[in-house]
């Protein structure tokens, strides 16, 4: 077992933000989720988040039962974060302590780490920085060995020229730590209780501090203020368009696609510039995707192609299809293979059977749509009275001319042709021609009006 404590208290004053700043997002996830989720990879038992600045607002946004909660009402400093989780802390087990605004610990790190901690040692993640300013520096005896933990606040000139810093992760053996919190002392530059302080006080008590360090800069890399997040954000995309490309995924340009969720990928998919992908997205095998498309919580088939600046959201979208350009597939979207949704096209909860076309300018919302099903330019859907949402189905091989509106709730049988510029609002049998447009009258030999001189 591994106790997991995070610490999650601070305002993050420097976001300047309404928000705490562990509810800030990388990658379209708050920060402490990212925590989350990588501490569940560690151990099945809860980590322990204190939380402080908008508690209420943290606990509620985080995935349900992913972590209990201690609240520190007044941050004094990391040592009393920590001393507020104590009663959760069993004596015989390693304690990890994160930092909830360090989005992209890996797992791997923190497991060496915690290879470290025994009875009688103690693991320290440390990196070297070319620029340690602002951070903890680490202080090693003529041996090498970690005798303590000075922060710049409180450093001497000489202890700032250290490049070796404190990334604020560590791992202890549970009972070294609840005898070393209460002796912690808020007698320095920021009057506040330190958790580094326990490194000297494990010197004395012949606890050995063993350091870890770092593989990356990004992964111990903080989130403090605006910069700093867009930074690690870049840092991260580039990251998870390497891990597609290693997949065999074809991007144009890795440095303009933005993955904000779990997108999976078959093979040979082809993704062109400036793409967003959110929620879970799943592409099937030779999916070509154009560019600047938004696609969200969807499932794209084999061999679909989706054509420039297209919005898919909470749909699916079966094989060989093409989808756009500027096409919007709204919640409950449904398309069978080979359909086709061109330009200018909005469906909204529109299932849609094999093969049928919706080519240009329509909007299609509450709407069963059969097989081999033709509806023209300009067809609406009036799905809804003020009030109330209405169905329209149209059954297989229907041909619905342009610029016609169909008043739901209404059926249009099998086979059944809407001629061009009709308002249907009773249901058409099938076979049959329907058509609801006033009969065209001409005016002989019409003078048009003439401009005065
Ligand atoms: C801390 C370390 C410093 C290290 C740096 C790494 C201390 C005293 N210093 O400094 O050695 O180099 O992190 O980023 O530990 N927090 C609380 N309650 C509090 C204060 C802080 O929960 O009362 C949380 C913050 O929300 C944050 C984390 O602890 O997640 C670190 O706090 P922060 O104020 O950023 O510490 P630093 O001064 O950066
Ligand atoms: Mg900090």
């Amino acid at each position: 077992m591994i106790n997991i404590l995070i610490l999650a208290a601070g305002k993050g004053t420097r976001m300047q933000s309404e928000r705490p700043k562990v509810l800030h997002t990388l990658a379209g996830k708050p920060l402490l989720q990212h925590v989350l989720d990588t501490a569940a990879t560690l151990t099945s038992t809860l980590p322990t988040v204190i939380v402080g600045h908008g508690a209420e607002a943290v606990k509620a946004t985080l995935a349900e039962n992913s972590a209990n909660f201690v609240t520190q009402e007044q941050q004094l400093g990391t040592g009393h974060a920590v001393a507020q989780a104590l009663p959760y802390v069993d004596d015989e087990a390693p304690v990890l302590i994160l930092c909830g605004d360090v989005p992209l610990i890996q797992a791997t790190t923190l497991q060496s780490l915690m290879k470290l901690v025994s009875d009688t040692q103690m693991g320290l993640l440390t990196i070297n920085l070319e620029n340690p300013d602002g951070y903890g520096r680490i202080l090693r005896d003529q041996n090498n060995r970690v005798v303590s933990i000075v922060e710049q606040k409180d450093a001497t000139q000489e202890q700032c020229s250290i490049t070796e810093i404190n990334t604020g992760i560590m791992a202890i053996k549970g009972e070294h730590l609840k005898r070393w919190i209460p002796k912690l002392s808020n007698d320095n530059a920021q009057q506040e209780y330190y958790l580094t302080d326990i490194i000297a006080l494990a010197q004395e008590d012949n606890i050995a501090v063993a350091s870890e360090s770092a593989t990356t800069l990004w992964e111990v890399q903080g989130v403090n203020n605006r910069q700093q997040q867009a930074e690690l954000e870049r840092y991260y995309q580039h990251y998870l368009a390497e891990q597609l490309m290693a997949r065999g995924v074809t991007l144009y340009d890795p440095a303009r696609i933005d993955c904000r969720g779990e997108l999976t990928v078959g093979s040979d998919v082809v993704i062109d510039i400036n793409c967003v992908f959110e929620g879970a997205v799943s592409l099937g095998s030779g999916v070509v995707i154009g560019p600047n498309c938004t696609i969200k919580d969807a499932t794209i088939g084999d061999n679909t192609q989706i054509h420039a600046n297209s919005v898919i959201d909470s749909s699916i979208v079966d094989a060989n299809c093409n989808i756009g350009p500027f096409a919007r597939l709204r919640p409950g979207t449904q398309l069978a293979q080979g359909v086709k949704v061109g330009n200018f096209v909005e469906t909204k909860k529109a299932i849609v059977g094999l093969g049928s076309k919706i080519n240009h300018l329509s909007y299609i919302g509450d709407a069963l749509i059969g097989e081999d099903v033709n509806i023209g330019a300009g067809t609406i859907t009036c799905n809804y009275d003020g009030v109330n949402k209405f169905t329209t189905t149209i059954k297989d091989h229907v041909f619905v001319g342009s610029n016609s509106a169909l008043v739901a709730p209404v059926v249009i049988n099998e086979g059944a042709t809407i001629g061009a510029g009709s308002t249907i609002n009773t249901d058409v049998d099938n076979d049959a021609l329907a058509l609801a447009r006033v009969r065209q009258r001409q005016v002989k030999g019409w003078q048009r009006p003439q401009k005065k001189k």
